[in-house]
C-alpha cells in the first residue's frame, strides 16, 4: 500500500490546480453587468436567503461587510437587521440594481464600494468590520489571499458560501447536450486550507429547493442558459427538450422545474483569529 501523507500538501496549490482543469471560465465584470438582473430576479425567492440569514444569526450592533454583495441578495434583508452594511462588487450593474432596491426600501445604512477582491479596499476606505461575509462570491486568481484579506476585515466572525460539488449547474443538463461538466475545486479545498491557516471552520449545509417556479418555459429557459457559453442552435433544442422532460405545467400557465440534484452550499464560518 502506498504511505499517502497529508501533512506536506499545498491546498491552495491544489485549489489553482483543480481551478485551472475546469470547464466553465470566471466571469468578468462586465459579464456579471449583463447577467445582473436575470441573476437579481433569479435569487430574489430562493429559499437561499432565509437559510443564511438563520445560519448567520445577525446581531443588532452588527457592521457588516459583504463581498461580492451582488444586487444585494443578501445585503438588503441584512440591512434592517444589523447597524450597518457595506457591499463590494465588481460589477456596477450589481451595485446600481442593489441602491435601487436599497433607496425603494428607504434602506440607509447600506454603503457601496465598486471595487474587485483584488483592488486596495484601504484605498477604498473599507476598514474591518464585526462581521465579513462573501457569499457564493469567491471568484478570486488566490483563495488564499481572498481568505486572509477578508479574515482581516472581520472581528468577530468570517462566514463564506462556497459550492458542493457541482453547485448551482445541474450535471443533467450538461449530459443532455453532451457537454462534459468540470466545475473545478469545491468547499473541500476551501475547508483544508482553513485547517492549515490555523482556523477552526464550522460547516453546515445550505439545500436549495429540487421545485423551482418560472412564469413560463421560456422563463426557465433562461434560468439554465447562464450555465452555458456559446451554446449551439442544437444544443440549444436539446436543452429545450431536457427542462421540457423534468417541467410540469400548472394551470395558471407557470411551470415548475423539477431537478434531481439541487445546489447545495457549504456555509462555512470562522472566528477571525489564528489558534
Ligand atoms: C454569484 S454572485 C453572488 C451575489 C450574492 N453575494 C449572492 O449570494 O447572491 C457573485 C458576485 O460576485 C461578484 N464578483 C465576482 N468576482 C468578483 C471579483 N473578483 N471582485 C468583486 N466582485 C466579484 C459578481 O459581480 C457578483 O455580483
Amino acid at each position: 500500500m502506498n504511505n499517502l501523507d497529508i501533512t506536506g500538501l499545498d491546498w491552495n496549490l491544489l485549489w489553482k490546480q483543480a481551478k485551472s482543469k475546469k470547464t466553465w471560465k470566471s466571469k468578468k465584470a462586465a459579464d456579471w453587468d449583463k447577467k445582473a438582473l436575470s441573476f437579481a430576479k433569479r435569487t430574489a425567492t430562493s429559499i437561499y436567503i432565509d437559510r443564511f440569514i438563520e445560519l448567520l444569526n445577525p446581531q443588532p450592533e452588527w457592521s457588516l461587510l459583504d463581498a461580492g454583495c451582488g444586487p444585494g441578495t443578501l445585503a438588503l434583508p441584512l440591512a434592517s437587521q444589523v447597524r450597518k452594511v457595506s457591499g463590494i462588487d465588481f460589477s456596477k450593474k450589481m451595485l446600481e440594481i442593489l441602491a435601487q432596491k436599497a433607496a425603494e426600501q428607504g434602506l440607509d445604512n447600506i454603503r457601496l464600494h465598486h471595487c474587485s477582491w483584488e483592488d486596495n479596499w484601504q484605498h477604498h476606505g473599507i476598514a474591518p468590520h464585526d462581521v465579513a461575509v462573501a457569499s457564493r462570491s469567491l471568484a478570486v486568481v488566490d483563495l488564499k489571499a481572498a481568505l486572509v484579506k477578508l479574515t482581516a476585515h472581520a472581528r468577530i466572525k468570517v462566514v463564506i458560501t462556497d459550492r458542493v460539488g457541482h453547485g448551482p449547474f445541474d450535471p443533467d443538463a450538461f449530459a443532455a447536450i453532451n457537454r462534459p461538466l468540470s466545475t473545478g475545486p469545491d468547499y473541500i479545498y476551501t475547508i483544508n486550507l482553513l485547517y492549515q491557516m490555523g482556523y477552526l471552520p464550522k460547516i453546515d449545509y445550505i439545500e436549495l429547493e429540487k421545485e423551482v417556479p418560472y412564469a413560463d418555459e421560456e422563463e426557465a429557459l433562461q434560468g439554465y442558459l447562464w450555465m452555458f457559453r456559446d451554446l449551439e442552435a442544437g444544443e440549444k433544442k436539446l436543452l429545450k427538450n431536457y427542462l421540457h422532460s423534468i417541467t410540469t405545467f400548472n394551470r395558471d400557465g407557470s411551470v415548475t422545474v423539477k431537478r434531481s440534484s439541487p445546489p447545495i452550499w457549504a456555509f462555512i464560518s470562522w472566528t477571525p483569529v489564528n489558534s
